[in-house]
């Protein structure tokens, strides 16, 4: 039993994260501005005194961080914001957890990718295409730079039931539910991964006190378009529904995305016992998670 401090509670991986850990270990969640529960502890992380003043009182011996701006198009539309909470609120971090001897496990992302080559493998080159990627990036060369022991996961579009903040998977379930006709891009491929599963995955590591940079996702390369059709198959909706769009065509997007930033999990397979699923295995996962609930 360790004493985990977990960062984004509030968030939907940190949730789930806080959940898989609670039932082994002494957990401390953190959040910035929502609360995931009365025992909460308010930290911002990019305010370096608050980061220390938490972490000396508590002394974790495991570091969980999930906290992000995760907008990507508000991350291109305010840098400033981006980088102070992605790059240096990871610094603050990484550089509070080497001063008390504690591991961290920073979830990072496959945006560090330009999706040229998809599946990518842990020694792939990075080059990020818009500025979520950079700071995200930059989150990872502090760990490294910094931190004596780290575990550094990057992971790829998040998925599962979680009412507090839309995912992706919830918002096709709510935009299919209300049978209005909507376009999904069907040039842009990626590794759906449930976020309970990765929660495991992730405490497994934990427990087995595995270091390094790993891929840790859905084991299905998918396109987003099939990725909601598959959603729509799993629920019973009507999948005449979803339409179609090349990237190129959606106006919304401020920030550039990577057609292809699916990743290659085989390094991450040889080390964990569980199953990386894949994208009906998890969609059905979810599905029984909502049917318990009703
Ligand atoms: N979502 C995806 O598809 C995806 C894909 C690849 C990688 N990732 C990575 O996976 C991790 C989890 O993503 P998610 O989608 O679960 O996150 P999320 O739902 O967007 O939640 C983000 C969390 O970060 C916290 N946060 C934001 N600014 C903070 C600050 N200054 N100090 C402390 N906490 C702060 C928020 O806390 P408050 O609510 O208290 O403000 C919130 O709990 C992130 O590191 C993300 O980069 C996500």
């Amino acid at each position: 039993m360790a004493k985990i401090l977990i960062t984004g509670t509030s968030g939907l991986l940190g949730n789930k994260i806080t959940l898989e850990a609670k039932r082994r270990h002494i957990v401390y969640p953190t959040h910035a501005t929502h609360p995931s529960s009365s025992r909460s502890l308010k930290m911002d992380i990019t305010n370096e005194n608050e980061v220390k003043q938490v972490f000396y009182k508590i002394k974790p011996e495991v570091v969980i961080h999930t906290a992000a701006e995760t907008n990507v198009d508000k991350c291109s539309k305010d840098k400033k914001h981006a980088f102070a909470v992605n790059s240096e609120g990871t610094k603050n971090l990484a550089k509070v957890c080497n001063q008390i001897d504690a591991r961290i496990v920073y979830i990072s992302t496959d945006y560090v990718f330009d999706g040229e080559k998809g599946l990518y493998k842990e020694e792939d080159n990075t080059n990020p295409l818009n500025f979520y990627g950079f700071t995200k990036l930059m989150g990872e060369k502090h760990i490294l730079e910094i931190c004596k022991r780290y575990l550094i996961l990057r992971t790829s579009v998040l998925y599962g039931f979680y009412h507090e903040k839309p995912n992706f998977a919830m918002w096709v379930i709510t935009a299919l539910k209300d049978k209005k006709p909507f376009h999904v891009v069907e040039d842009h491929y990626n590794s759906p991964t449930l976020a309970s599963n990765l929660a495991e995955v992730t405490l497994e590591m934990v427990d087995k006190e595995l270091d390094g940079l790993y891929h840790a996702a859905g084991s299905e390369r998918i396109s987003r378009y099939s990725f909601a059709l598959r959603i729509a198959e799993t629920f019973e909706f009507n999948t005449d529904l979803i339409k179609p769009v090349k990237m190129h065509e959606l106006k919304a997007w401020v920030a550039k995305r990577p057609k292809d930033s699916s990743l290659c999990v085989n390094k991450v397979k040889k080390q964990i016992d569980t199953t990386l699923l894949h994208v009906s295995q998890g969609l059905k996962k979810m599905k029984m998670k909502l049917a318990n609930l009703k």
